[in-house]
């Protein structure tokens, strides 16, 4: 069992972006252990959010793990933007594009870690083979595209997730993403998730409930 201390990731997605440098510090000092950035290009996903320039702006605002969901099409081309705007991981959809396995080695080529994300409706075989490549795998428990949507149980797939990272022997992050609070977060951490992702549930009541909101959602 490669399960790991349950890390929370808050995803600035709910936060207000008029103010996005005093969210990201918030975060941080109510106890995120990873900052989830999703990058919305209106194509791949039907919404847009932002790109690396946001994050290169928003990087000094904090030092912990800079985790990039990429829900963008095609992926390739904007890697060395998102890593020079100082990404840790940055997290692929494997539906992006034919070539998951050329996306990964090329975050990898980097120096950064590499996740996998999976849709809704994307079966676990096709990230089998890709496996020896990636640091995260990213399960999601809604459609992407926008925060404050109800949770897909998907915990068969988590479980299964689980067995795959067991059986790769190294450390290996499983992410889940979607729909995430206290009730469900349970759930994913009891079917072997150790990364939450969460928005909305982490920035509904104002910055004075983010130290509760990110403790409730760890078990
Ligand atoms: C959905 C995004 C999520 C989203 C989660 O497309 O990838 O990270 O922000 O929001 P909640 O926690 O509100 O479902
Ligand atoms: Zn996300």
């Amino acid at each position: 069992m490669t399960q790991q201390d349950i890390r929370i990731a808050p995803s600035i997605l709910s936060s207000d972006f008029s103010k996005l440098g005093e969210e990201v510090r918030a975060i941080d000092d109510a106890g995120a252990d990873y900052i989830h950035i999703d990058v919305m290009d209106g194509h791949f996903v039907p919404n847009l959010t932002f790109g690396a320039p946001v994050v290169k702006s928003i990087r000094p605002h904090s030092k912990k793990i800079f985790d990039v969901h990429l829900m963008v099409a095609p992926v390739d081309p904007l890697i060395e933007s998102f890593v020079d705007a100082g990404s840790d991981i940055i997290t692929a959809h494997v539906e992006a594009g034919p070539h998951i396995h050329r996306t990964l080695q090329a975050i990898k080529s980097h120096g950064v870690k590499a996740g996998v994300a999976l849709n809704p409706g994307t079966p676990l075989e096709t990230i089998k083979h890709v496996m020896p490549l990636v640091d995260l795998v990213l399960i999601m428990t809604v459609n992407p595209g926008f925060g404050g949507q109800s949770f897909i149980p998907l915990l068969d797939k988590i479980s299964e997730a689980r067995s795959m990272i067991d059986a790769e022997g190294r450390v290996i992050d499983l992410q889940v993403d979607g729909g995430v609070n206290a009730q469900t977060a349970k759930q994913c951490i009891d079917a072997g998730a150790d990364l939450l992702v969460a928005g909305s549930f982490v920035f509904k009541d104002g910055p004075e409930k983010y130290a509760d909101n990110i403790r409730s959602l760890r078990g």
